[in-house]
């Protein structure tokens, strides 16, 4: 790879993820013609408040086409939770006449306005961010902190950053990506300075990393790390970027283990073969049925699915209950030596299309969900070993052998070594005779998971994973065509 390459390469995407004159006064034009319907509103109200552009397309950094817009009110922190709400939504529904209500940490108000998807969002007039009430008061702070520091270059190289993280599938904060937010690609290009020297870093990075920029602050501004003069013990994660403006808190602590290493895969990859479609990929085929069959047959493996309607909760509730119930029954057929291969787990929204992982709670929209585990195991013997102590223990070692010596259902018990042995009756023979059964309620599911089992569950068997090809199809192809 020369420099050249990249730097061309890093031109050309910059080319086209930059929006234009035209798409910047427009959409700065739309962001004050909000502005000003929301002050109009909040004269209205009975209490005092106040507007801030915060987000993307407050600071420059927004993808050309991306049509988003954060509008926040800043409220009175004298204001009581549900007055906050109330006075919030009365501002949104006036702003925002066709939007409807979503939920974050409180409710607020999403809809379109000229083409253009608008979050009117509620918070806190906090004096710090450090004295929050609602998570979403800090985000006046990071816009603040960011305004002080960003220069159109900045603006340029967080906007490479963004469009190679979509490119690579892990942008976004939503806990269904686990990927990186918006405020972490800024800190992150201005820690490093640069996208390019950011890039390069990170391909040496051994996890876990940890930045604190407030230290930039004093100095001459170099991006140095020197992660022995943190304390890194403060937070559990491969990544740990600490917010300058709420020092407790590590913004990058949604990125999962496994997007973080993506990345570093992926900013070796751009080093040594800088080429276009990091940033742009090719669109993927979802698999067809067909397909879904050819692998499960040349696999050899047995796949079982646990199919059910999704729970009726927002996106950032339903993946972590997913994933943990998906680890709680992979986990259990391991103990019963089926002996996973992998698992995936998958939901589709309503109208029977995939998810879309823009990370917008819109609860009550999904379709059915999946936990799918692929054992190598298909079926054991109807009986299993079962180890009692060493003989030599004495009384422990006695009632294990008084206890089974009076069972008829058991072989032994028998001495095997030094220790008392029984072969019992298996309770499940197969993996789908035990997600038949009720004990797959006692592995760990997640609480709206295990409610919705408890109403209707089907499990599917083999070949007939594949009919989950015409609502998951995309989703089977990453899981029968995995990359990183
Ligand atoms: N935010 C929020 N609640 C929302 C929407 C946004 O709290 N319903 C906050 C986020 O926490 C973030 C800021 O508003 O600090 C902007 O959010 P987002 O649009 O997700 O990120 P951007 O930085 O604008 O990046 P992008 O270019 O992806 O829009
Ligand atoms: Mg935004």
């Amino acid at each position: 790879m020369t420099d050249d390459a990249l730097d061309t390469l890093l031109a050309s995407v910059s080319e086209r993820v930059t929006p234009d004159a035209a798409e910047r006064e427009r959409l700065q034009a739309v962001a004050d013609e909000l502005a000003v319907r929301a002050e109009v509103a909040i004269d209205e109200l009975p209490v005092e408040a106040d507007t801030a552009k915060v987000g993307s397309s407050a600071r420059s950094t927004w993808l050309a086409g991306d049509r988003d817009i954060d509008l926040f009110v800043r409220f009175s922190p004298e204001l009581d939770r549900e007055e906050l709400e109330q006075y919030g939504l009365d501002v949104g529904h006036h702003v925002l006449p066709d939007g409807h209500e979503e939920y974050a940490e409180h409710p607020y108000v999403k809809g379109e306005y000229e083409g253009f998807e608008v979050d009117l969002v509620p918070c806190y007039a906090v004096d710090a961010a450090t004295d929050i009430r609602s998570a979403v008061d800090r985000t006046p702070f990071h816009d603040a902190y960011l305004q002080a520091r960003y220069t159109p270059k900045l603006s340029e190289d967080a906007r490479l950053l963004k469009r190679f993280l979509k490119g690579i599938g892990v942008y976004g904060s939503d806990l269904r990506t686990a990927g990186f937010s918006g405020y972490l690609v800024e800190l992150l290009v201005l820690e490093y300075g640069g996208f390019r020297p950011l890039v390069e870093a990170a391909t040496e990075w051994h996890p876990p990393v940890e930045f604190d920029l407030r230290r930039n602050d004093d100095d001459d501004g170099a991006a140095v790390v020197r992660p022995e003069e943190q304390d890194a013990a403060a937070f559990d994660d491969p990544l740990v970027v600490i917010d300058p403006t709420d020092p407790d808190r590590n913004v990058a602590a949604v990125l999962s283990e496994s997007n973080l290493a993506r990345f570093q895969h992926y900013c070796r990859e751009l080093l040594a073969d800088p080429r276009e479609e990091l940033f742009f990929p090719e669109p993927t085929e979802p698999l067809d049925a067909d397909a879904v069959q050819e692998h499960i047959e040349r696999r050899g493996s047995h796949p079982v699915a646990v199919v059910f309607d999704a729970p009726a909760v927002v996106e950032d509730q339903l993946f972590p209950q997913l994933r943990r119930s998906l680890e709680g029954v992979r986990g259990e057929l391991d103990r019963r030596d089926f002996d996973p291969l992998r698992a995936a787990t998958f939901a589709a929204d309503a109208e029977g299309s995939d998810g879309n992982g823009d990370g917008t709670d819109d609860a009550e929209s999904w379709g059915r969900a999946v936990l799918l585990v692929e054992t190598s195991v298909e079926s054991l013997p109807a009986i299993e070993r079962h180890e009692g102590p060493p003989v030599h223990v004495g009384e422990h070692a006695r009632s294990f052998y008084e206890a089974y010596a009076s069972t008829d259902s058991v072989y032994g018990p028998f001495v095997d070594g030094d220790r008392y042995v029984v072969e019992r009756e298996r309770d499940h023979r197969t993996p789908e005779a035990f997600l038949r059964s009720d004990a797959l309620f006692d592995v760990a599911l997640g609480a709206h998971v295990e409610s919705t089992l408890e109403r209707e569950y089907e499990v599917l068997v083999g070949e007939a994973v594949a009919e989950l090809a015409d609502e998951f199809g995309s989703e089977l192809r990453t899981y029968f065509q995995p990359r990183v």
